[in-house]
């Protein structure tokens, strides 16, 4: 007699269903779990798609207004803000970041003035205004980036972004001690209510690699390896930095990339008892892009299984570079 006969439990029995197919899924994806990214640049009427990531777009303040707006109709509830500046602008200090009339301010301002309802996340960082495009000033030997100079610095752009109408602030350069800096100067400045999402787990990856071109902030000399997470290293490291960050004030911390780090964003989930969000990274979306349009994957399905993926892992919240494609699949 077959084995089948005697089998008590038919795992298959619950998927025969329409009805309760349809009924049992734990995962689900709302427009509400996702964060739209998005690049400003000087100038007006300015949409300009960055090669490495067909679909997205680098915009004037007007045109990325247009856009959230649109977004936060469609339910989408935070956007995350990457100002993208002019070569010439740039020095070895990065002070363009440090501008309270540079692109990143003004566009939080506008949107305030124009009551998009959408919380703004500013990443916090200098990679985008330095000449070298490392994270901040590199320390007299020339060998890296100096730790508690960039703190300093970083500081004072986070209460410039306060004060622009950011309602988070999420540093992003992976230095020491940021948070608990950032903390202390904001509440200092008044703004004890601006929350902050740590990029805690920030892995040295290729795959911000299209990032950088949209960004314009690819490293002059070297890497990041002297600052970002190293992809060999074991998930002690990562427990670590997320705790570090959440006993210093951290009100969420991010995993990034996501779909290389699921193992990681779960076991930083089960670690922390904030909100977790994950960035579904620049190279992630142009993979899936670069396979879709070569018609080898089903772009619709692939990229929700992605998402789901990210989802069912532990993250509360997806960094995505999908809202446009989000909004049509998903109905809220
Ligand atoms: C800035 C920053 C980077 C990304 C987000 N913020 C680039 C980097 O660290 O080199 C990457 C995002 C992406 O690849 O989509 N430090």
């Amino acid at each position: 007699m077959s084995d089948s006969f005697d089998l008590p439990i038919r795992p298959r029995r619950l998927r025969q269903q329409a009805q309760l197919r349809r009924m049992l899924p734990r995962v689900t994806l709302r427009r509400s779990d996702f964060i739209v990214p998005v690049f400003v640049r000087e100038g007006s009427g300015v949409r300009q798609e960055v090669p490495s990531m067909p679909g997205v777009y680098q915009m004037s303040i007007d045109v990325a207004l247009g856009e959230l707006s649109r977004r936060a109709e469609e339910g989408f509830g935070a956007y995350l803000a990457f100002g993208v500046i002019d070569r010439k602008a740039k020095d070895t200090s990065g002070s363009a970041a440090l501008d309270e009339n540079n692109v990143v301010c003004q566009l939080f301002r506008k949107a305030a003035e124009k009551k998009i309802p959408m919380a703004g996340i500013t990443d916090l960082c200098f990679c985008e205004y330095t000449s070298h495009g490392h994270c901040g000033p590199i320390s007299a030997d020339g060998s890296t980036v100096n730790n508690d100079a960039t703190v300093e610095l970083l500081v004072r752009q986070a209460v410039n972004h306060a004060k622009a109408g950011a309602a988070v602030i999420a540093p992003s350069g992976m230095m020491d001690g940021t948070v608990g800096a950032l903390r202390g100067g904001l509440d200092g400045a008044g703004f004890a209510d601006v929350s902050i999402l740590a990029y805690s787990v920030k892995y040295a990856s290729a795959f911000y690699g299209p990032f950088r071109d949209a960004a314009d902030s690819t490293p002059e000399f070297g890497d990041r390896r002297g600052y970002q997470m190293d992809p060999a290293r074991g998930l002690d490291e990562a427990l670590l930095e997320a705790q570090l960050d959440v006993r210093q004030g951290a009100d969420m911390v991010m995993v990034k990339p996501a779909g290389p780090y699921l193992d990681v964003l779960a076991a930083v989930r089960g670690a922390v008892q904030v909100p977790v969000v994950a960035y579904q990274v620049s190279g992630e979306y142009a993979m899936l892009e670069a396979a879709a349009r070569n018609g080898w994957l089903d772009r619709e399905r692939a990229v929700l299984e992605s998402l789901m993926a990210i989802k069912r892992a532990g993250a509360d919240l997806i960094i995505t570079y999908y809202a446009e494609l989000l909004a049509k699949l998903l109905k809220e």
